[in-house]
């Protein structure tokens, strides 16, 4: 069955490694993510965002989700498949954790960063008591990421301030903590010119106040320059998007950091292998033809992020 996030995070503090979050909401996204992780031997955590489950309704998702446990086993049958998790990201409010948890998901998030201090904590003990009682784990999130992400945007980032976190975390008992070191969502985290740095001193004094306390980075695409060419030489007008250099998740992985977040990496390899394969094959119209192809990009994108130079999960389910 599903895997919640408690021994998933208890390997990866230990090994130095994080568990990738990826986003999914149809179907060859969930092939190109279990392909990868399995053939990789990573553990991963699928994710089911507000606005996937409008686009692709919460049934069929929640159900391709529990396929997918059997889909890598079947794959890989000598291994029985990898750990796999199904999380909503970025829950707004009680209810929709609560259809979640009831529903056969394994982690929730509790998004109350966007509130005050104490209403965000006293949010996230609710869901944190309603889902520890069938054994679901919780993601909470301190600070706040600008970015937008589905139809959530941030009015204005705010870094995690390191002198909450211990509070938090004993007040609300979540399972792992989002905090806001510079990350942001989508495929333009920083203005031309800026220097693409996230702040890792701020991840390390959270660390000294919570020692070996799982830590989560959403916001973490690299924004494949690669990607963005082929896009915009295809028709596309992508201007100055700029991500998270890689080199950055490779050194936040090292330390308590056991989740990353990944979606518009996703998002792009899969356009820009449509955009250009419809350009040099006008006379296909089988989605499959297109489709097929945009899953292979993809995989290929989520076996380089599980590999040693980004989240190092790859060997280790
Ligand atoms: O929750 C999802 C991730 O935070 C998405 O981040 O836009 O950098 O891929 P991304
Ligand atoms: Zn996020």
């Amino acid at each position: 069955g599903l895997c919640n996030h408690k021994e998933m995070f208890e390997h990866a503090i230990k090994g130095g490694f994080a568990v990738p979050g990826f986003n999914f909401n149809n179907l060859e996204q969930m092939q190109a993510i279990i392909q990868a992780c399995t053939e990789a031997k990573s553990p991963v955590i699928l994710q089911v965002s507000k606005g996937a489950r409008e686009y692709a309704n919460a049934t069929l998702l929640r159900n391709l989700a529990k396929g997918a446990v059997e889909y890598s086993k079947e794959i890989d049958p000598e291994h029985k498949g990898v750990p796999i998790s199904l999380n909503l990201n970025h829950g707004a409010n009680f209810q929709i954790c609560k259809e979640c948890v009831d529903n056969g998901f394994s982690n929730v998030m509790i998004d109350g960063s966007a509130l005050p201090y104490e209403e965000n904590v006293k949010l996230t003990k609710q869901v944190v008591e309603y889902a520890h009682k069938f054994g679901v784990t919780v993601e909470g999130e301190l600070g706040v990421l600008s970015g937008v992400e589905d139809d959530v945007a941030a009015a204005e980032h705010v870094f995690t301030d390191p002198k909450d976190v211990e509070a938090f975390v004993k007040d609300t008992g979540v399972d792992a903590l989002a905090i806001s070191i510079g990350t942001s969502h989508g495929a333009y985290k920083f203005k031309p010119g800026m220097h693409p740095r996230i702040r890792l001193d701020i991840l390390h004094e959270v660390e000294k106040r919570i020692p070996g306390f799982p830590i989560v980075l959403h916001g973490s695409s690299s924004v494949p320059q690669e990607w963005v060419a082929v896009i915009n030489q295809y028709g596309g007008k992508l201007e100055s998007a700029i991500g998270i250099p890689e080199d950055q998740i490779r050194e936040a992985v090292k330390s308590a950091v056991c989740k990353v977040n990944i979606d518009s990496d996703g998002r792009l390899a899969m356009t820009g292998s449509i955009r250009r394969y419809l350009a040099e094959h006008p006379k296909d119209f089988d989605p499959r033809q297109y489709l097929g192809p945009a899953r292979q990009a993809l995989k290929e994108l989520y076996l380089h992020k599980v590999s040693d130079k980004v989240l190092n999960s790859a060997g280790k389910s």
